[in-house]
């Protein structure tokens, strides 16, 4: 099952730890670095591997791109916008080298993936000195030499992205919450979606692995942690080791006092995971389960495996189970032959489920995807209409269930000092809504504490601390 994953070796680690000495000792190596993210979770963290990377061979973080010696765009290319501002953002820093010629700038991520990106960026973009792809992240050191020791610039983009590196230096962005990957690429093929060709085939992390990294997250005092995966149900289903709720279970061994997960696809949700949500203590009440559509003549086109009424079965099962939780999805919009009637079942599904939030995007065809050659696209306007007709219904359900959190108690992970008014602190309760509430203390920052809920704001709460109620 397991042949197409390349581990990739102690060998091939400590030869770029050699890299890594040989820039750190570099009289011409760059002394400062900015990262630029596009993109997901799965993104996010990359960047936080990229950091750490960085830091390893002595590199600081500068406070703005244009101050950096180098700067490294992580794109991603889910959607053609995406795309298009991480192009014109490379595109931009072009004048900014002009006046600092000693800058360097690198593009990873996803887009790097894409069939012809490499070629391009090749001709289109000779300021560009570093490229590589998803799979390759884990060379930036030896790239980094060879840019610095012998000038020249680095396209790499393998074919085979389909590898999982244990072991890379991380620099978290957060003391107190971290991603852990467990899983990697994805082989659902959804007929609109660009990720199997650019994350590769589908692979998990052993449990081991993952066991000893959380393990060390908690001993650092993380409180947080959110594994990552682009359909996480389907976890270990090639390693044939331990069921994704097994690891749930046993990562609750580690006294981690909050988990999440994300993304978990509807038709791999298991009642054994549903089971499991239940029981386990240190998951948090919040499922994020993309839907994409209300209608089943286009989920069958959209290769989603499910239809509306499966789907509500499990949100019944889940809210059975859990009946705290928070239910947020992503949607998509004006897909190639959406009817007017097919939109009108996507808005009594999104009455129906109630979902806390939801990510909502108008359909974008990729070069490459099922999709991409379907008959039926829509005009720009009808899917402008549409999906306003959509943030407008999901804002008023919103603020429903919002407001039906008013006089709960919540355990609130706090992250800081709210942004608009200073004297009250906020953070995420295990809903994953942001809770600004007074009475609090700076030394509350990455604590989880009680907060009686007053109030609602637009997609936020209000509260107050309270030392004395219990929570969670
Ligand atoms: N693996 C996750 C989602 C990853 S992409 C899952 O299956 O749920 C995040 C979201 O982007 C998707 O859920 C989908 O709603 C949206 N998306 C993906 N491809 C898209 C496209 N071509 N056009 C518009 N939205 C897209
Ligand atoms: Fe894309 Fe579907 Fe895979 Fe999610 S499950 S990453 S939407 S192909
Ligand atoms: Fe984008 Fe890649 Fe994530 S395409 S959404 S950054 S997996």
């Amino acid at each position: 099952m397991r042949e197409h994953v390349q581990q990739i070796t102690p060998e091939q680690l400590t030869e770029q730890a050699q890299f890594s000495k040989l820039v750190q000792g570099h009289g011409k190596r760059p002394q400062s670095y900015y990262i630029v993210t596009y993109g997901c979770q799965m993104n996010a963290h990359d960047s936080e591997t990229l950091a750490g990377t960085l830091r390893g061979m002595g590199l600081e973080q500068a406070p703005t791109r244009e101050q950096a010696d180098l700067v490294l765009f992580n794109t991603c290319c889910i959607r053609d916008n995406a795309e298009r501002r991480a192009l014109g953002n490379i595109t931009w820093l072009k004048e900014i080298k002009r006046d600092r010629p000693h800058m360097l700038i690198g593009v990873c991520g996803c887009m790097m993936q894409q069939q012809g990106m490499a070629e391009k960026v090749l001709r289109q973009y000779p300021f560009v000195d570093i490229a590589f792809g998803t799979g390759n992240l884990y060379r930036l050191p030896e790239y980094l030499y060879l840019t610095i020791e012998e000038g020249r610039r680095v396209i790499d983009v393998s074919k085979e992205e389909s590898t999982i590196a244990e072991g890379l230096p991380v620099h978290r962005d957060s003391p107190f919450k971290a991603y852990v990957s467990i899983m990697f690429g994805c082989d659902n093929y959804c007929s609109y979606c660009i990720v199997p060709y650019v994350r590769g085939r589908e692979r998990s992390r052993r449990a081991a692995d993952i066991l000893r990294e959380a393990e060390a997250l908690v001993a650092d005092g993380v409180q947080e942690i959110t594994l990552l995966g682009q359909n996480v149900n389907s976890y270990g289903h090639d390693l044939h080791e331990i069921s994704f709720a097994q690891l749930l279970r046993r990562l609750e061994d580690t006294g981690i006092r909050r988990l999440r997960f994300m993304t978990s696809h509807p038709k791999d949700l298991s009642d054994e995971l549903i089971e499991e949500m239940a029981r386990n203590r240190a998951l948090a009440p919040h499922l994020h389960l993309p839907v994409q559509a209300g209608s089943d003549r286009i989920l069958t086109a959209m290769n989603r495996r499910y239809t509306v009424r499966e789907y509500l079965e499990k949100v019944r099962k889940l809210r059975n189970a859990v009946p705290e939780i928070g239910l947020t999805t992503d949607l998509i919009v004006a897909f190639p032959g959406e009817t007017e009637e097919d939109f009108a079942q996507t808005m009594a599904l999104v009455e129906q489920v109630r979902y806390d939030s939801a990510f909502t995007f108008i359909y974008s065809p990729r070069t490459g995807t099922k999709a991409a050659s379907l008959p039926g696209a829509l005009p720009a306007e009808v899917a402008t209409e549409r999906i306003e007709r959509l943030i407008a219904l999901q804002e008023k359900m919103t603020a429903q269930v919002l407001q039906n959190l008013v006089g709960r108690q919540m355990g609130i992970l706090t992250e800081g000092q709210s942004t608009r008014r200073k004297s009250q602190m906020t953070g995420k309760c295990g809903r994953n809504i942001s809770v600004n509430y007074t009475g609090g203390r700076s030394d509350h920052v990455g604590q989880i504490v009680p907060v009686y809920i007053t109030g609602t704001g637009s997609n936020t709460l209000r509260g107050e601390y309270r030392e004395d109620i219990s929570h969670e």
